[in-house]
């Protein structure tokens, strides 16, 4: 009998023990309705939460992410990017808050692409330019989901989207896939694999715009910015690169060592003149195709710091210049001039028509891939 109630005991102990487990482990993912898009297409919000309580919330519409919590040094959660509360503004937007763009992340020069010996003529959507894939691109589509799971590192999202062989006018049907994963580190992996049935460019990222402060309404030219490159860019007055690569050292592109974005933003130096501010590729000094760390950033009011890791050669760091206070964000705030920053992994702004630049050229057989990690901690 005494046997029998101590099992008993220890059974309970045990079963207690576990329960505590599964209570302090957050992680789950939830689903619900995000609106409709005016063809009666209904546009699903999937919340993904960590085990330590992170959320993020991802739309089907442009495989968006919607909202980003972070804790800072006080353990206190706050959303850390810019986005819309309802689906009509991220239709309306110009802004790719959160999104997927593509085909073809950033510009291609007078929208003029040759592959094949075929010359393609693609929307100038940007001044005489092409921009992020075009009229409509990836993040103006409805991604299927593919599914959603609780993975050994986090909850997880896969989402498809299947772009037509002449959609945006661009050769070959590329199918893009894109898993999305809140790790139970922290971070927001982000995984793409594309194929395509006939040669084409593929060059995809994502569009998040971060504000670490949690404070939309403040810019973010105290953030500390670190580069892992010596080399960038250099652009025309229409943003399209020049083909050359130049040294950061002794300019205000230099982010080798982390400085806050506002210290040389308003430099009489040309390159800051075209972009109104940062809107330039900087050249990943150690790329070899592997996940690396590319770029962080430090808020010191909070504590947050983000890490970006990639397999990219390029990132554009876009400090929002183009953000003008008119359009309402999340909340009713509109978000004003520089209050988010984007780190945009990516191949080079305009390399079809750049034959020195890392090619993007994608060819049947072939698989895209990029993996690209924004790892958040405190300070
Ligand atoms: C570009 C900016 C552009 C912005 C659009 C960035 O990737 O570099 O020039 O204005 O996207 O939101």
């Amino acid at each position: 009998m005494k046997k029998l109630v101590v099992a008993l005991l220890c059974v309970l102990v045990a079963m207690n023990a576990s329960c505590k487990t599964i209570k302090k482990d957050k992680s789950m993912i939830e689903k619900k309705s995000f609106g409709k898009l005016t063809d009666g297409a209904e546009v699903t919000l999937y919340t993904l939460k960590n085990a330590k309580g992170m959320e993020a919330k991802i739309i089907d519409y442009g495989a968006t992410v919607v909202s980003l919590t972070a804790p800072d040094k006080n353990g206190i959660f706050a959303d850390v990017v810019l986005g819309y509360d309802d689906v009509e503004r991220y239709v309306r937007g110009g802004t790719y808050f959160g999104a997927i763009v593509g085909r073809y992340g950033n510009r291609i020069g007078q929208g003029k692409l040759t592959v094949d010996g075929k010359e393609y003529q693609l929307a100038r959507n940007n001044g005489a330019n092409h921009l992020h894939g075009g009229t409509t691109g990836f993040n103006k589509k409805m991604w299927i989901v593919d599914g959603t799971s609780m993975t050994k590192d986090g909850p997880a999202i896969t989402l498809t989207y299947v772009s037509k062989d002449g959609e945006e006018n661009y050769p070959g049907t590329v199918k893009l896939t894109v898993v999305y994963t809140l790790t139970n580190d922290n971070a927001l992996s982000i995984v793409y694999t594309g194929t395509t049935d006939k040669a084409t460019v593929l060059n995809p990222t994502n569009h998040s715009y971060f504000n670490l402060s949690g404070d939309m309404n403040t810019p973010i030219l105290d953030h500390e910015l670190m580069l892992a490159a010596d080399t960038f860019t250099p652009v025309d007055a229409g943003l399209i690169t020049t083909g050359k690569v130049v040294d950061v050292a002794g300019t205000p592109m230099d982010f080798r060592t982390a400085k806050k974005i506002g210290k040389d933003i308003e430099a009489n130096f040309e390159q800051l003149k075209f972009g109104g501010g940062y809107d330039h590729n900087w050249v990943i000094a150690k790329y070899d195709g592997n996940v690396q760390l590319i770029a962080s950033v430090y808020e010191p009011k909070s504590g947050r710091f983000m890490e970006a890791f990639s397999t990219e050669p390029g990132v554009q760091f876009y400090c929002g210049n183009f953000l003008d206070g008119r359009v309402p964000g999340k909340n009713g705030i509109k978000y004003p001039k520089r209050s988010g920053l984007c780190l945009e992994a990516q191949h080079f702004p305009d390399s079809p028509n750049k034959p020195e630049f890392p090619t993007t050229l994608l060819k049947p057989g072939e698989i895209y891939h990029q993996t690209t990690i924004y790892k958040f901690s405190t300070k």
